[in-house]
């Protein structure tokens, strides 16, 4: 099978960057990273890149006219490369519709928390705050409003009474670098696509296993 392009997009430290270059390093694995792009200069993801050996770009947002001159720039860079997939990876620029519909069901993002619950930031302390049981993260194709569209894959983590934001954080963050590669290789494999607003599965095991907490006594 040949294997998907992929553009990882980023604008910090790059840890699911890493779970991806990771995964890729795997010859058998169905993807290939093309470009990391950062829209800031600073994000230690590009250094991640280029320890790869794998091309990586700044494209700093700050230095254009607006939004739309910034995402030309971007799209082109992204098509440049032949990527057949957009990669969300911690990337914190709000993109406009145009770019989105351009890229639809063809660009997936990473976000910490269970979808469509808490949307946005904060989303650990906002879940330990509401007292639900459950945090995690999801791995989604994206659409034009924030945090949304067709749910791939969610991992779920309980919420110990001790916890913490930054343990939330972390714990959800090992769940992420497991969950976004597979997720990718779902895609590549040909095994998750779009219908309407839901993701639909071919040979997928979508489990049966129940998560409770508290446990019951
Ligand atoms: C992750 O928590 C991801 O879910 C969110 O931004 C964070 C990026 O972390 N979208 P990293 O840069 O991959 O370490």
């Amino acid at each position: 099978m040949p294997q998907l392009k992929l553009a990882v997009l980023i604008s910090g430290g790059g840890t699911n960057l890493q779970a991806l270059i990771d995964a890729c390093s795997n010859v058998d694995f169905p993807a290939k990273i093309e470009v990391v792009i950062s829209n800031r200069p600073d994000a230690f993801g590009l250094e991640r890149a280029k320890q790869a050996g794998i091309k990586a770009v700044c494209i700093d947002h700050t230095s254009f006219a607006d939004r739309e001159a910034f995402e030309e720039d971007l799209h082109s860079c992204i098509k440049e490369h032949g990527a057949d997939l957009i990669c969300l990876a911690g990337f914190m620029r709000l993109l406009t519709a145009t770019f989105v519909g351009r890229w639809k069901d063809r660009m997936i993002n990473i976000h910490p928390s269970l979808l469509p619950s808490y949307k946005g930031l904060h989303t650990h302390a906002r879940a330990i705050e509401d007292g639900v049981r459950f945090g995690g993260c999801t791995v989604h194709f994206v659409r034009p409003e924030m945090d949304d569209g067709p749910i791939i894959m969610q991992a779920a983590v309980p919420i110990s009474a001790e916890e913490t934001e930054e343990t939330l954080a972390a714990k959800v963050l090992r769940q992420e670098h497991i969950m976004y590669p597979q997720a990718v290789k779902m895609i590549a494999e040909g095994k998750v696509r779009v219908s309407g607003r839901i993701c639909v599965f071919k040979g997928i095991d979508l489990g049966d296993t129940a998560l409770i907490s508290p446990l019951p006594i």
